[in-house]
């Protein structure tokens, strides 16, 4: 039995692979570890209440004493660091938050396994999951590849360099056994409406402006998210430890040409006016330090561990779409901030 210590299991991606991996692991443990920051949502974890495999652990990853104990008690063998602060916007108007969970939660948890894990680094494993925006912004050619230097602009993804930097100090100087993924965007179930594709769908639907940064030229190469979850899955299991590998999906769009397939998808399923929906596009002031474009070369993890996406860009965001238009009390929970109040109830005297 393998015990795994997942941060960050209650947001986007983390819920995802939980809800993906923990019924298919019944030999093995899952301890979720998050802070149920504005981000995360229990009621996307709602599957896996009563499985004897999963726990819940509101933990922040940055408080030192918490993980220590966390560690002591459950003992993992592996550690899939999925928590971060991670809105570039976000970052943007308040970027401490992002320096203290990112770089130094990822600093605590790496202290932790150096500790707990002494003596033994047999079966032992630290995988941290990271974004290409470490790499900085392409030009109109070319791919990130695991060699490429590092050039974040945004004050996240420098949060999310210095974590990545950690993690390989770590590996070098301590010998900690560790993995690194980094990966392209993101979309599917569970996301945070105010990422682009959560956002504009749900505006869509309400008749609400569709905020277009800038000319809406930026690239960006989506993935859904399950394809990342089994990418991290699969790296886990049969990577090589001490390796990077770059997960991308090979589905570069400008965003405005995901804005136009969204408002195609909402029309259909909704039976809403298409012209109607066009024109509620609206081209807003841009990004400060906005990077222009993304790309992943995935060929390290296709060629070295058979890893290759299950969606394209068409089946996933139709299934995006749909689940967001089937899920409305998911979505009622996270805006109107009702969940929140929730999560005070729930946990505020434990
Ligand atoms: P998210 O914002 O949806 O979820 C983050 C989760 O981390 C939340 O549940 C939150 O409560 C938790 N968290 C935040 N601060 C914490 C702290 N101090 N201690 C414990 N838990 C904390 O993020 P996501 O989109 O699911 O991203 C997960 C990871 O994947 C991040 O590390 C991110 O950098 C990386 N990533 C994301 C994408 C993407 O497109 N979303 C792409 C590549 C990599
Ligand atoms: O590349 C991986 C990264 O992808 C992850 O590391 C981040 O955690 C994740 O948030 C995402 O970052 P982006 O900044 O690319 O995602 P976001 O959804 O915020 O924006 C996608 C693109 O859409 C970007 O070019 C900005 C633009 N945008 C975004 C919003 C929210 C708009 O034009 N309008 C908007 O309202």
């Amino acid at each position: 039995m393998t015990t795994y210590l997942v941060t960050g299991g209650a947001g986007f991606i983390g819920a995802n692979f939980l809800n993906l991996l923990v019924p298919r692991q019944p030999g093995d443990r899952f301890i979720n570890v998050d802070k149920l920051t504005y981000a995360a949502n229990p009621a996307s974890l709602e599957g896996l209440e009563g499985s004897g495999n999963y726990a819940l652990e509101r933990v922040d990853v940055a408080d030192a004493a918490a993980v220590d104990r966390l560690f002591e008690e459950h003992a993992p063998d592996c550690v899939v660091h999925f928590a971060a602060e991670s809105h570039v916007d976000r970052s943007i108007l308040g970027p401490g938050e992002f320096v203290r969970t990112n770089v130094e939660g990822t600093f605590v948890l790496l202290e932790a396994c150096r500790k707990h894990w002494a003596g033994s680094y047999d079966g032992k494993l630290f995988h941290h999951v990271s974004t290409d925006e470490v790499y900085g912004s392409l030009g109109a050619t070319g791919m990130f590849t695991e060699d490429t230097r590092y050039d974040p602009s945004s004050p996240y993804s420098a949060s999310k360099a210095a974590s990545d930097h950690l993690v390989r100090a770590w590996g070098r100087t301590y010998k900690l056994p560790f993995k690194l993924t980094n990966c392209s965007n993101n979309y599917g179930p569970l996301q945070f409406p105010e990422k682009l594709i959560p956002l504009m769908i749900l505006n869509a639907v309400e008749g609400k402006p569709l905020p277009i940064y800038g000319k809406g030229e930026n690239v960006r190469d989506w993935l859904y998210v399950t394809d990342h979850c089994e990418a991290i899955w699969r790296v886990i299991q049969s990577g090589a430890t001490g390796e990077t590998y770059n997960v991308g999906g090979h589905n570069e769009l400008m965003n405005v040409e995901v804005v136009d397939r969204i408002i195609e998808l909402v029309a259909a399923q909704t039976g809403g006016d298409l012209e109607a929906l066009r024109g509620l596009k609206t081209y807003v002031t841009d990004r400060p330090g906005h990077d222009l474009r993304y790309a992943i070369d995935a060929s390290k993890i296709e060629r070295d561990l058979g890893w290759t996406p299950q969606e394209t860009f068409e089946t996933g965001l139709a299934k995006t779409v749909a689940w967001y238009l089937e899920n409305d009390a998911w979505v009622d929970a996270v805006r109107s901030g009702a969940y929140r109040e929730w999560i005070d109830q729930n946990y505020g005297a434990r």
